[in-house]
Parts: C-alpha cells; sequence; structure tokens
C-alpha cells in the first residue's frame, strides 16, 4: 500500500491539538492560514482529544473536530487521525479502575498522566472501541483522511488480575504442559518449581524474578498484548474502510516492545525523534539517528514517516537546546536521506499550559509567523517540495545487522561476565558506523528476517538462537555469503536455557573455533591485540580449529591466541571477533571486507566522516539519489563524479556547506 495513498509528495506537518484553543476562535483561524503559509499538507489530530470528543459517558461531542477537518480540508491540508487511547478521560478511570495499570510491585495507580491504561482490560478495550467506532464513522470515508495513528507511543506494562491471566492463558498456550514450563524455565533451581499453570504469576522485583525463562516469556508477552490491544483498535477502524492505512508512532532505541513483531499488522511504520542536536559532535548524534532511522525503514522494508521532531528544542531532557539556524533543515532532510516520507513536528502550536508549555513548536506563544524557527519550517516545506520525485523511493543495502529485541533482553538478563553492562547496544552501533562511515546503506534483521538480498551479515553478540537462525546464517555462509559474529553468541536457546557442548553452538565448524573462557573486565581496563587494536569489557579465550588467525591477544595468560579469526565455509567467510574492540578495528576490517568484494562506495574516499560527512541513497529503481549532508560547521569539498551525477539539491557540486544537504541524481 502506497503509504501517501495520493498524495505524491513528501509529508510536512505535525502534532496539532486544536482541543486546546477551542475557546480562541482567532487563534483556530490563523491556525489555518499559517499552516499553508508554512507549506505544509498534514497535520496529526485526535492524540490526546478523548476528554473533549466524549467529556461524560457516551455524550460525544464531535462537531468541533468535524469542523476543523473540513476546514484543514478545504485548505489542501490533509489529516492522520489519531485514536485517542493514549489518555483517557478522568470519568472513564473513577468508574472503571480495572482500566488503571498496575505496577510490578502489584500497586494500582492513581488516574493521572498517559501512556497508563491496562491493555488486557475489557472494559478498556470496550470504550477504546466505542469511541474508535465514532471517529470511524465520521472520518474513515473523509477525504481529508490519510492514515489513522493508533494511541501513542505504546510502552509499559501493567500487572494486574486480569493481565496475570491473560499471561496464564499466554502460557498455556505455548507450553503444553506445566512440567515443561518447569524444564524450560528451569524451576528446580531454588525449588520454584510450578505444579499448575494457576501458580504462574508476572516477575516482580518483590518476587519471582531469577528466572530467566520467565522473564523472557513475560516480555514476550507485553509485545504480544500490546499488539492485541492495536489490532483491536485497528479492526474497529478498518471495518469503516481498509484503505486507510494504519500506523502507530515508535520511539528511540524503545526496548520493551519487540517493534518487528509489529511489522505485519501496520501498513507503514512511523517513529518520534528527538536528538540532543549540539550536545557535543552533531555528527555522532547524526550518525546516531541515522541508525534508528535504518531501524525504523528496515522494518516493513518500505518509506516510513518521520512522525515526530521538533522544530526547535524538547522539554524533557537534561537540557534543551533550541536548534543551531539549519540544523532543522539538515535533521530532517536526514530522515528523508534514510527513507522518510514525511517530516512531522511535535507539535504545531505551543501549548499554554501543562507539562509541554516549553516544549519547541512551529508556532510559539508570541503567535507570530515571523520567528526563525516558523521560517526555518516554512523553507523546509518549500524544498520539500522541490524533490517530491525522490518521495515512494527505496534505500537499498547489501549489509544487514541484527537486533533482535528478544536476544537483547536476553542477554541483559543473563547475570554473566559483566552485569556492569554488557554493551549490546554500543556493539551493534560499532558495525553500523563502520559501515555507514563508508557511506554504505545499513538494513537491521532480527531472527525472523530474510537474509537473501545481503551480501554481508553482522551478527553482533547473538547470545540466543531462535527461530532456528543457526542454521540460517550456515546456509547463508555457504551459500558465498560473509558473516561477522562476535564474543557471546550461541549460548542459549530460545528460552534462555545453555546450550550442552561446544559454543558458539552449531557454527564451530562454521567459525571453525570453539570458545572456552570469557573474561569480563572493569570499565577502566584496557588491553591490546597484535594488530594494535585495543579493547574493552569483554573478551573470549578461543581456541582455533580450522580458522585461520587475524590477530591475538597481546597480554595476561592468554597471550598469543586468537582475538580474530576467519574461516573459509563453503563459498563464504566467518569471521569472528573474539573481544570489545575499539571502532576503528571495526572501521578498518569493513573497508576490507568491502574492498575485497568489490562492493561500490557512493562517494570516494573513507575519510569523509570525521570531517562531518554522511552519506545515504534512495532508489525507485530507474534514478538512483545520493545525499551528502555536512554536520560540521566548515565547508568540506567531496568527489562526486561529474559526468554521471546531476545535483537536483544543494549548493556547489564538489562542496558542501556548514550543516548543507547535496542530494544528486544518478
Ligand atoms: C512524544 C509524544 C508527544 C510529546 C513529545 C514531546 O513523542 O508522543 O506527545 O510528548 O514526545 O517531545
Ligand atoms: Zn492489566
Amino acid at each position: 500500500m502506497d503509504i501517501n495513498l495520493n498524495i505524491h509528495s513528501f509529508l510536512h506537518g505535525g502534532d496539532y491539538n486544536p482541543e486546546q484553543w477551542l475557546a480562541y476562535p482567532e487563534v483556530l483561524d490563523k491556525d489555518l492560514e499559517y499552516l499553508v503559509e508554512a507549506n505544509c499538507n498534514i497535520v496529526t489530530l485526535g492524540v490526546f482529544s478523548w476528554a473533549s470528543l466524549e467529556a461524560f459517558e457516551g455524550q460525544y461531542d464531535f462537531e468541533w473536530l468535524v469542523t476543523i477537518v473540513d476546514k484543514l480540508h478545504d485548505k489542501g491540508i490533509y489529516v492522520m487521525m489519531a485514536t485517542p487511547s493514549g489518555a483517557r478521560p478522568k470519568w472513564l478511570a473513577d468508574k472503571y479502575q480495572e482500566v488503571l495499570r498496575v505496577d510490578e510491585k502489584r500497586q494500582r495507580q492513581l488516574f493521572g498522566a498517559r501512556h497508563n491504561h491496562c491493555y488486557t482490560s475489557s472494559v478498556y478495550r470496550k470504550k477504546v472501541e466505542e469511541i474508535n467506532q465514532e471517529l470511524a464513522k465520521r472520518f474513515a470515508n473523509h477525504p481529508a483522511i490519510v492514515g489513522w495513528h493508533i494511541s501513542n507511543e505504546f510502552g509499559g506494562e501493567c500487572h494486574c488480575p486480569l493481565c496475570q491471566d491473560a499471561f496464564r492463558d499466554w502460557v498455556k498456550k505455548r507450553y503444553d504442559s506445566i512440567e515443561e514450563v518447569n524444564e524450560k524455565w528451569y524451576t528446580t533451581f531454588w525449588s520454584h518449581n510450578y505444579q499448575s499453570f494457576d501458580q504462574i504469576e508476572s516477575p516482580s522485583s518483590i518476587g519471582e524474578n531469577g528466572l530467566h525463562g520467565l522473564n523472557l516469556d513475560w516480555k514476550r508477552f507485553v509485545t504480544d498484548q500490546t499488539i492485541d490491544f492495536m489490532k483491536a483498535e485497528i479492526q474497529v477502524l478498518k471495518s469503516y474502510n481498509s484503505d486507510i492505512p494504519v500506523t502507530t508512532n515508535f520511539m528511540y532505541y524503545f526496548n520493551e516492545l519487540n517493534y518487528f513483531k509489529f511489522k505485519e499488522h501496520l501498513d507503514f511504520i512511523s517513529w518520534d525523534t528527538y536528538p540532543t542536536w549540539h550536545k557535543n559532535s552533531d555528527v555522532e548524534i547524526a550518525m546516531d539517528n541515522s541508525l534508528w532511522h535504518d531501524m525504523m525503514r528496515s522494518i516493513k522494508q518500505k518509506p516510513f514517516i518521520l512522525m515526530e521532531s521538533s522544530p526547535s528544542y524538547t522539554n524533557w531532557q537534561g537540557i534543551s537546546k533550541p536548534k543551531k539556524p539549519g540544523m532543522h533543515m539538515l535533521s530532517s532532510m536526514q530522515a528523508i536521506a534514510h527513507g522518510s516520507d514525511a517530516v512531522m513536528y511535535f507539535q504545531w502550536r505551543q501549548s499554554r499550559g501543562a507539562s509541554e508549555k516549553f516544549h519547541g513548536s512551529v508556532v510559539q506563544h508570541d503567535g507570530s509567523n515571523k520567528t526563525r524557527v516558523f521560517q526555518e519550517v516554512k523553507q523546509l516545506g518549500d524544498d520539500l517540495n522541490g524533490i517530491k520525485d525522490i518521495q515512494g523511493s527505496l534505500v537499498k543495502s547489501d549489509i544487514g545487522i541484527f537486533y533482535d529485541w528478544e536476544n537483547k533482553w536476553a542477554l541483559e538478563d543473563a547475570q554473566g561476565p559483566r552485569n556492569k553492562g554488557m554493551h549490546y547496544k554500543e556493539t551493534v552501533q560499532k558495525s553500523y558506523k563502520g559501515f555507514r562511515r563508508l557511506g554504505l546503506n545499513v538494513d537491521f534483521v532480527d531472527m525472523e528476517s530474510d537474509y537473501s538480498n545481503y551480501k554481508i551479515l553482522v551478527a553482533p553478540m547473538l547470545y540466543m538462537y531462535r527461530n532456528n537462525i543457526q542454521q540460517k546464517i550456515s546456509q547463508f555462509i555457504a551459500q558465498g555469503g560473509i558473516v561477522i559474529m562476535t564474543y557471546w553468541s550461541g549460548i542459549v536457546d530460545e528460552n534462555d536455557l545453555c546450550f550442552l557442548g561446544k559454543v558458539p553452538y552449531k557454527l564451530n565448524d562454521v567459525f571453525g573455533i570453539e570458545r572456552k573462557e570469557v573474561i569480563g573486565f572493569y570499565d577502566d581496563e584496557v588491553n591490546s591485540i597484535s594488530t594494535g587494536y585495543t579493547y574493552k569489557n569483554l573478551c573470549e579465550v578461543i581456541e582455533p580449529i580450522g580458522a585461520k588467525t587475524l590477530a591475538t591477544y597481546e597480554s595476561d595468560y592468554y597471550s598469543g591466541s586468537p582475538a580474530v579469526t576467519v574461516n573459509e565455509y563453503g563459498d563464504g567467510k566467518a569471521y569472528y571477533i573474539g573481544a570489545d574492540l575499539e571502532q576503528s578495528f571495526y572501521d578498518d576490517l569493513y573497508l576490507n571486507i568491502i574492498k575485497a568484494l568489490n562492493i561500490e562506495l557512493p562517494i570516494d574516499g573513507s575519510d569523509n566522516f570525521p570531517k562531518g560527512i554522511l552519506t545515504s541513497t534512495r532508489t525507485d529503481g530507474r534514478d538512483n539519489y545520493l545525499f551528502i549532508q555536512n554536520f560540521s560547521q566548515e565547508t568540506h569539498a567531496v568527489k562526486v563524479d561529474e559526468s554521471s551525477h546531476t545535483l537536483i539539491y544543494g549548493e556547489g557540486f564538489q562542496n558542501i556547506k556548514p550543516y548543507g544537504t547535496n542530494i544528486y541524481k544518478y
């Protein structure tokens, strides 16, 4: 499904909360005028509007919303309509206590805040269904509506009795008998054996928390139950018009929900980004932000929507700096470079009161269209119009890096060599950065993805195996693929039970090594390998059983033994990295691998990143687009082939100005 339906240009706009301004009709009129002036073509409505739509149970007032949607439509502005389940009215919480979430210490929360409903409660589901039905009746076939925005930033867990029952049912479906549960969760340890399913409870810091299999299954359940809640929301909307695509807005590095599991239930992926620009190095922040753009794009392998970003500052970070002149353009174009088909904001008009009154917005408290922020937003809208041919094109990659939520949950709960942090995220980032700094696009995959389009797969800390991943990795290599796997891989099964036998389990022959010992280090311990690179945190003593040693350890009792190895297997190669090595190790290794595979770099030279330059490409199968962005404050030269490339956006073919974006068609 085309995520933009009939809008063949980039979406530009953002969260609009007119319910906060119903007593100021002149403000609402100004909004319409300003939206057009700022080159916006979309707003998200209704995210937290429930109490304004249903002030008393069953008494609906949609007139104000219908009027606003009609007026927006008259001005050519589309609407992403949100369901209001992210925050409920007080009457609902007062009358039906069960909708309030219970925390892991079994304490029911009071009314307040947001994103804190019980996702199992049939009452809450019914009330959400009713209000969604009212929305769908009025808007599912309204020409202004281009998408449904389901709830807002799903997250958190509920431990109420209803959720406990639902969890027990989930466990019963997964395991045939209580004996099997006992075996899979290893309950004999400390005599925690269950006699029946009724005894099962969610993990708690004041109760059961040492059964890793239980902890993992609870997290899986939370994802499944959240999706189940979301599906119930979607079903009502789709029953009125199945053509309107649905999404829900995801968050930056959100750990609690396995986002890959949402892919089949959403028509497109969207997310909210709030990088801490100007904290220290903008290019490092840009690298990090690009990683999550790529993650979001990878989930459905399609363009995504940047649903929220601040046009200036946030108000919830430790320090909230405004974006410096030019950064809004640059960071928004970065989203486009990585496959977004939209730049959207939180929020259009700054709230007058409550907790986000100082959050950045397009229209600020002075109500002016003359501010720097407004002018930059307007300019961006204009620029997006100028490059609208790029909309809908894809970001293609030869490289897939594993980022598997379930694996992350398990390895962070493992209680192993480093409880002070295993650094899964940082290990993933090092590989990402190693390829991205060369200008190469990178995809993320989990253990359920299709790997057939890749030449290179990176498996950072593949601690847990699920979905027969060891066999898929062997096959991938046998058929000519390159796999780079790191320390702390191949250790447990999908229940977090340790494999018995040689590790990395069932991949010994493929990688030609056997792990003998794992060593955790204190934070300040730094060691090195024979090729000069340093390592920290973790290393493994490995014994080659066929692999070629590329570097050895330099110190301690395992000095001289292999730290990095490579093994030829079938038509491919299996690299094993035995220690948490520094970034430059990855940079150099990946450059060599890329050269050996003759993978073409989009621009010449691997030294662009230190200057503050980042690169990405999009393609529609016919035309290709190269984005080169400068996150530094100086002009930098880049080498782009003038005979094959045309500059379609930006200034100066071989020079990128400070905070500049150049786009070339080739
Ligand atoms: C999130 C929420 C918004 C708002 C912004 C503030 O993304 O979805 O409602 O709170 O953060 O940055
Ligand atoms: Zn609950």
